[in-house]
């Protein structure tokens, strides 16, 4: 193989990152292979599917992507050593989820898949392999994987002698919901690595459609360690927020006038100052968490509070809402049915991972309230395992859910709005008054209704960032 031009690209794991990310690789070059693997057997069959509807995520824009390349340049298989043997490049993009046992419980990432599949490229891989992490790593794992990929007794006797390898750290910073915007049109891309033909060989994949001048090298650990502080930025002016989201329910101040009277500082910027039930996704947490097991390794024990605040911070935020909820209606949920709008941690995505809707939910149903759950996207099934119930068990005692805003709203006596999807700034509350018991209240932690509609409707209305509205 000529080092430079890469002819076929494997990618382990087809996950909301995996899938998405090397759909665009394969529409964006025609003439590289891209191809998908994963252990998840259920998972690859339902990339293959012909029904785009049923493809394993949603996303928008995705089905289209797919339509183009699948069959074409790309494919998604289960056959991981054959494929790890065929390509030139392999990206890794398992999950890091944080350790629930052992050192670091709580807050390392878990690696061990990352090790897995260092360890079957160390394995199948022939002749020159460039092994690009895509999963958000702790910082220095690309040491880990070059340590694996370079041990002699990890590589198959027939490979040991001619196998090399080129490791190099591109994160992926898209959003589920806009993923496919992200990737086409990224603020940039980030390569780490010190192996200059491998970095040229990665850098010419994404020229195909993105400038040079938003390509960013830097060193392996810069690289890591950007993908951990980005996130945790982001999040940081989120738990900043929602922190003055109290401060305005408690002096008559507004949030969103708030959040713009700051945003519109150049410095500051409008992005990621929405108010809300605080923060969830699969990496927020995850990966401040991961930053102050870092911190906490290497000594920095203020550096590591300092992080901590903003988990601490958007857990609060979560247990507040339900304590408003309880408050407002008589102190008591008991037997009330309270319809949940949105159970998705964001809208235009069917992941609930470390939804707030989890934790606002399991809290009222710790208070004995009968939920009746919508959301567009979530399958019901989903929606029980997330709250740990069986549907035999509490079907009809205290969980509904529906695909229909109306059903859900049935004899409600408050609807707590919990995830921003578009269709919940249409509905028609007068009609939705109707369908509930009185005095009805409406809690909307995503500031998507228009409060005018709601007082027109008679119904009570709670917002996040300026409380019971007169
Ligand atoms: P995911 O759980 O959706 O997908 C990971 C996939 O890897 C799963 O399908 C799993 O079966 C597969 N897998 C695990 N071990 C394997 C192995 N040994 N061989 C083959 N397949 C294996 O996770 P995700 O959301 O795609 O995230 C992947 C990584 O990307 C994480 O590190 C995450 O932090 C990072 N990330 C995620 C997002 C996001 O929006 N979800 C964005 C940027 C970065
Ligand atoms: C986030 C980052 O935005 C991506 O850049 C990163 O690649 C990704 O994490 C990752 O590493 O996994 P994602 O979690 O998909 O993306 O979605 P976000 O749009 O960041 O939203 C995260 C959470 O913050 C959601 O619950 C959202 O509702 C909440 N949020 C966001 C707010 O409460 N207020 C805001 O102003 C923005």
């Amino acid at each position: 193989m000529n080092k430079n031009v890469i002819e076929s690209i494997c990618c382990i794991g087809a996950g909301y990152v995996g899938g998405p990310t090397m759909a665009v690789i394969a529409d964006r070059c025609p003439d590289i292979k891209v191809t998908v693997v994963d252990i998840n057997e259920k998972r690859i069959a339902a990339w293959n599917e012909d029904d785009l509807d049923k493809l394993p995520i949603y996303e928008p824009g995705l089905d289209a992507v797919i339509k183009r390349a699948r069959g074409r340049n790309l494919f998604f298989t289960t056959s991981i050593n054959e494929t790890i043997a065929s390509s030139d490049m392999v990206f890794i993009s398992v999950n890091t989820p944080t350790k629930t046992k052992g050192l670091g419980a709580g807050e390392a990432s878990d690696i061990r898949w990352v090790e897995a599949s260092a360890r079957q490229v160390a394995k199948y891989a022939k002749g020159h392999t460039i092994v690009v992490e895509k999963s958000t790593l702790p910082v220095r794992t690309a040491a880990a994987i070059r340590s694996i990929l370079e041990t002699p007794q990890n590589r198959n006797e027939e490979n040991t002698s001619k196998a090399t390898f080129s490791v190099l750290s591109n994160p992926e910073f898209l959003s589920e919901g806009t993923a496919i915007n992200d990737l086409e049109s990224p603020d940039r891309v980030l390569i780490g690595g010190e192996d200059l033909e491998a970095l040229d060989s990665l850098e010419a994949i994404y020229l195909q459609w993105v400038d040079k001048d938003k390509i960013i090298r830097t060193n392996l650990w810069s690289s890591e360690l950007s993908k951990l502080t980005a996130n945790a930025f982001l999040a940081q002016r989120i738990s900043s927020i929602n922190s003055v989201s109290a401060i305005c329910e408690a002096t008559g101040a507004d949030v969103r006038e708030v959040s713009k009277a700051i945003g519109s500082d150049s410095r500051i910027g409008q992005k990621f100052l929405n108010a809300g039930p605080g923060f969830g996704g699969s990496c927020f947490q995850k990966d401040i968490l991961n930053l102050v097991y870092l911190c906490r390794h290497f000594g920095l024990l203020n550096v590591a509070e300092y992080w901590q605040q903003v988990v601490e911070l958007n857990t609060w935020q979560q247990h507040r809402i339900y304590r408003l909820v309880l408050q407002n209606l008589f102190g008591t949920v008991t037997g009330k049915k309270l319809a949940i709008l949105g159970f998705a941690f964001k809208a235009d995505t069917n992941d609930t991972r470390e939804s707030p809707a989890i934790r606002i939910s399991k809290d009222l149903l710790e208070e004995g309230a009968f939920l009746m759950i919508h959301d567009p996207k979530v399958s019901s099934e989903k929606i029980y395992e997330d709250l740990g119930v069986s549907k035999l068990e509490t079907n009809n005692e205290q969980l509904f859910i529906s695909k229909n805003v109306f059903e859900a709203v049935n004899e409600a006596d408050a609807v707590i709005i919990l995830t921003e999807w578009n269709e919940y700034s249409k509905l028609d509350w007068a009609l939705i008054a109707k369908k509930m018991r009185a005095p009805g209240w409406v809690f909307d932690t995503r500031s998507v209704v228009d409060p005018e509609q709601i007082k027109l409707a008679g119904l009570n209305f709670w917002r996040v960032g300026d409380g019971v509205l007169g």
